[in-house]
């Protein structure tokens, strides 16, 4: 332990005010994009926002429905920490159902007050001065920032457009030091939208597993598939890797259930039990009425299903006409993108950097973009397509316009 370097009566000016993990945090730039662009649209502008990761669609009925009547009800109270006993058996139940993990306890499962909170007990839970943690880039924002908070240091190994966005497994074992306790795999992916493959998290997991670390696979996009791909989840894969995984997810993608703050994740029961843990003093539970709607959302699958479909129906066109539009650009390329709600096309070829860009487009052409600099990729940029097709349409003309004004 390093002594205090204050003697006794300094003051907090001679101090310095902020904590180091304080001090070193960068903001999430998504919501920076998403706030700048919704106090222009405050002032009375007509921007066409691209920034927002979060559904443009109310909760399913019969979710809000249930949450309703728990609050009729009086569930307004402290619910145990790691969840309601029933939302985790039914928790446990889904990943048997849907994710070809059978034989989970609700025991190794914790419901969080959202995804973001999930991932970040995950690493804490495991991770701390002296590891590494390696995460592909582009790489959603928060986990660098993350695994810095746990005292661990981020490893960032790289993937363009030109792999697909994905690591291979020779880059991951490249990456693994003797230092290195935990990957980090999401996928689908934020903010390129790729999936790997079932053969190629097969391939991930095993060097995982010949260099026994551990992986926190992120799966909060699972059911945001397109083109007819299927979702793979890594602890699915037998007993040596269900042992190292450490699975995150939620209900605030597939439901449109971004404000109602419930994450889930299933782990190994020694580090479960430890999350569980870190979550009772830091958080207590997540909201308990909340609870009672992802429950509804878990206990009747039919009418889940039915409302993800309606949902991916809709994603799905405007996905295509992004996409075309994109890739209709001079000097823009757009890799076709099977999950989430994102597209990352290339913008090296434009001459100027994706801040300049993102920035530049936001106060010349009121579009709302999110440069790539932030996911740990300069030259793209994220547009999400969980906005509407008006929204599309004339964010694709003035696009254009200003591309094409860059070329001049
Ligand atoms: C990859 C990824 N993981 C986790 C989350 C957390 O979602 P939430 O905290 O809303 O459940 C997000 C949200 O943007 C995400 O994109």
């Amino acid at each position: 332990m390093v002594g205090s370097p204050y003697k006794h009566g300094t003051t907090m000016a001679q101090k310095s005010l902020l904590s180091p993990w304080a001090a070193n945090i960068a903001p999430s730039p998504t919501l920076a994009v998403d706030a700048k662009a919704k106090a222009l649209k405050a002032e009375g502008k007509d921007v066409c926002g691209f920034g927002a990761g979060e559904p443009d669609f109310d909760t399913p009925g019969f979710i809000k429905e249930a949450c309703a009547k728990a609050l009729q009800d009086g569930q307004t109270k402290y619910c145990p920490a790691p969840g309601l006993p029933a939302l985790r058996k039914a928790v446990a139940e889904k990943y048997g159902r849907d994710n070809n993990m059978p034989g989970i306890e609700p025991a190794q499962v914790v419901v969080s007050p959202g995804g973001k909170y999930s991932c970040y007990l995950a690493l804490l839970s495991v991770c701390g001065p002296g590891d590494e943690v390696i995460i592909p880039a582009p790489f959603w924002v928060s986990y660098p920032e993350m695994v810095k908070l746990t005292g661990a240091t981020p490893k960032i190994v790289f993937a363009g457009d030109e792999q697909g966005f994905k690591i291979t497994p020779e880059q991951l074992k490249a990456a693994i030091t003797p230092q290195t306790k935990l990957f980090i795999l999401n996928s689908p992916s934020n903010p390129t939208g790729a999936i790997y493959t079932p053969a190629e998290i097969e391939a991930l997991v095993q060097v995982a597993i010949e260099a026994d670390i551990l992986i926190m696979s992120d799966e909060i996009y699972e059911y945001l598939l397109y083109d007819g791909v299927t979702h793979l989840s890594p602890a699915s894969l037998g007993p040596e890797a269900a042992e190292r995984v450490i699975t995150v997810a939620g209900f605030s993608k597939t439901f449109s259930m971004t404000g109602w703050r419930l994450g889930t994740l299933v782990a190994p029961p020694a580090i479960a039990k430890a999350v569980a843990s870190l979550q009772s003093q830091t958080s207590s539970n997540a909201t308990t009425f909340a609870q009672f709607g992802a429950l509804a959302a878990l206990e009747q699958p039919e009418k889940a299903k039915a409302a993800i479909a309606e949902m991916l129906a809709v994603f799905d066109t405007r996905r295509l006409k992004l996409l075309d539009g994109l890739n209709a650009i001079d000097s823009v390329t757009c890799q076709r993108a099977q999950g989430a709600f994102y597209l990352f096309p290339n913008i090296s070829a434009l001459g100027l950097s994706a801040d300049d860009f993102a920035s530049r487009i936001l106060e010349e052409k009121l579009v709302a973009v999110v440069p790539g600099g932030g996911f740990g990729a300069e030259g793209y940029m994220r547009l999400s397509y969980a906005t509407s097709d008006e929204v599309i349409d004339k964010g694709l003309v003035r696009l254009t316009e200003f591309c094409a004004e860059l070329a001049k």
